[in-house]
């Protein structure tokens, strides 16, 4: 005889390796706060259609808020042998209650009260996420005034490019986290079905209310396939994609910082309390916190591979691959808020060098597109602009100057087109804030787009 909940059809209990081989509840005993919360919408309903008494309802909704209390406590002794949360849950359950905690599965699997209970866990972690991202973004924004007179060299392949205002960087990080925020938002809005009534895949002969426990734990609408909704892990693939370009948000953030911290840019400082030292260099400040945010996106990463690899080829409807699923997404999930934990902090207590920035400022020709602009302005032709503007640089790269070292006469032996107001242009302050196209790093522009950041995030 098993003693399984399952067990009536057996004739010998589980072998003692398989109960440790399939055992998850090392890994979802998180899931009993959702787990309680899905029992009690469904007892209530069972309730509401008379499948149970009003009292028994009472005495099964009070018995899980106490159980919870226990597993809160640290009270719950776990074992392989209950598989997983939710029979941990049920069996505490029947244990108080015997009949009455024996009738709660009525019209329910495993297999809709999981789906139902990673969709709340998944929902909840969705909103706290929303909080953590539009944190990081009011760190780049808090930076804001602090740094707007500072320019700072844009680049492309690594070479410098053009100048803008450091205050453009801060807000493109804005734009990238507020995508990821979208992102999770819609994430939410096509996982919000409720699976409660699905049962085990075909639904149920008893006359369940499926838009009760729809509405009571706050889902739009009870998903309309028994089928499909038992098996679908989608939204577990979407989520942790969503994480996946977070965390390569961060990394991407991270490696600039890294970078802008060494001798070599000495663009930024990081606070002692952000950063760690070597066991051997005395001289050593090391970024090891960026540099484990960048490295820490292997594992969100891999996480969503994991679901989509999980997913490839499964049959309908429910099979225990899928318990899998929670591995990867909460490992997803608690990386990316570990991440989330310390970056704004980063974020707003970085210093940037402003000496060393302005020292250097005037090195790699950051304004020659804005020079090539100026000629376009005057009616040269773009290739001819360009052309002029490379031959320039090539003379003053042979001079060692600056394109503003340039005489009058000097410039215009090469671009006649060239007024004595093109020293309005030349260096790279001047070439920044002459960007004037909506969008652009130029100190005006960025002063716009600052403004409605901090009305966005009010
Ligand atoms: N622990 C299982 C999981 O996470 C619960 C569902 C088990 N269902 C079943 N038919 N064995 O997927």
């Amino acid at each position: 005889m098993s003693q399984k909940a399952w067990g009536g059809r057996f004739s010998e209990p589980t072998d003692a390796q398989v109960e440790l081989f399939t055992e998850s509840i090392s890994f979802d005993s998180r899931l009993a706060a959702v787990d309680v919360e899905g029992s009690q919408a469904h007892a209530r309903m069972l309730a509401h259609v008379g499948l149970i008494t009003a009292d028994e309802c009472e005495q099964i909704c009070t018995a899980l808020t106490e159980i919870l209390g226990e597993i809160r406590r640290g009270e719950m002794e776990y074992k392989s042998s209950l598989e997983d949360i939710h029979m941990h849950i049920e069996s505490a359950l029947i244990r108080r209650l015997g009949d009455v905690g024996r009738k709660l599965h009525t019209g329910r699997s495993r297999n809709d009260q999981v789906a139902t209970d990673i969709r709340l866990y998944i929902r909840n972690t969705i909103d706290a996420l929303d909080v953590q991202l539009k944190e990081l973004q009011l760190a780049f924004v808090s930076r804001g005034e602090r740094d707007i007179g500072v320019i700072l060299p844009g680049y492309t392949h690594l070479q410098r490019a053009q100048p803008v205002n450091a205050v453009h960087y801060w807000l493109a990080y804005c734009e990238k986290f507020q995508r990821d925020r979208d992102r999770l938002a819609d994430c939410r809005k096509r996982m919000n079905q409720c699976p409660l009534g699905a049962a085990a895949l075909a639904g149920s002969t008893l006359p369940l209310d499926r838009q009760f426990t729809a509405s009571a734990l706050h889902f739009t609408s009870p998903a309309a396939n028994s089928l499909d909704i038992s098996s679908d892990r989608d939204y577990l693939a979407e989520f942790t994609s969503a994480l996946a370009l977070i965390a390569v948000h961060l990394s991407g953030w991270a490696e600039e910082w890294i970078l802008w911290c060494t001798t070599e840019f000495g663009f930024l400082k990081l606070p002692d309390k952000y950063t760690t030292g070597s066991s051997i260099m005395p001289q050593k400040k090391n970024p090891d916190v960026l540099e484990l945010i960048r490295g820490k996106s292997a594992r969100v990463i891999a996480a969503s591979q994991q679901l989509f690899v999980l997913m490839k080829g499964l049959p309908m409807a429910y099979n225990r691959d899928l318990q899998e699923d929670k591995l990867a997404a909460f490992t997803a999930y608690d990386t990316v808020n570990s991440c989330l934990l310390v970056a704004p902090s980063i974020v707003a207590h970085a210093v940037l060098n402003r000496e060393r920035i302005n020292a250097r400022i005037e090195e790699g020709f950051l304004d020659a597109t804005a020079l090539m602009e100026y000629l376009i302005k005057q009616g040269v032709p773009m290739r001819t602009g360009h052309e002029i503007v490379g031959k320039l640089v090539a003379e003053c790269e042979g001079r060692g100057c600056r394109l503003a070292d340039l005489k009058l006469n000097e410039l215009q032996q090469v671009a006649p087109a060239v007024k004595d107001d093109i020293y309005a242009v030349l260096g790279a302050s001047k070439a920044a804030n002459a960007l004037v196209t909506y969008g652009s790093g130029g100190t005006e522009c960025v002063k716009e787009q600052l403004a409605q950041w901090i009305v966005r995030l009010s």
